[in-house]
């Protein structure tokens, strides 16, 4: 069901310190930041030959990353999204399954413009997964 990993996305304290890391020590391509105040966060994206690396800063009072780097104070992997053709019918296998979708289960337009769910970490693993349409 699953397909490419899209991204893998990590929470960061201070998203510009973040964005310099990737460009100036790593040598890689950083985009500009974009503020998503609907998911809380600001990002920058990271092309990489085979995926992307998304940081994410906290955007706003409620921002659902402010837990995360609450104990993860130089930041850490947030979360891993994997790709599907049908983001409705991966979400009611998974529901079928026993898995828990966050929120109220419905898809929310991500980043990338495209429809996006979060399965809850304790069901992966300890691991947050983003599904993406692609
Ligand atoms: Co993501």
């Amino acid at each position: 069901m699953i397909g490419r990993l899209n991204h893998v996305a990590i929470a960061v304290p201070d998203l510009a310190a973040g964005a310099a890391l990737y460009r100036d020590t790593l040598g890689a391509t950083v985009s500009a930041p974009q503020a998503e105040p609907d998911h809380g966060v600001t990002v920058v994206f990271i092309e990489l030959p085979n995926t992307k690396i998304e940081l994410l800063e906290p955007l706003g009072e409620a921002s659902p990353i402010a837990a995360f780097l609450a104990k993860n104070p130089s930041g850490g992997i947030h979360h891993v999204c994997y790709e599907v053709d049908d983001i409705l019918a991966a979400r009611d296998r998974l529901k079928t399954g026993g898995a828990r979708v966050l929120g109220d289960g419905e898809p929310k337009i991500g980043a990338h413009g495209k429809p996006v769910l979060f399965l809850h970490p304790k069901d992966f693993n300890g691991t947050l997964v983003e599904l993406e349409q692609a």
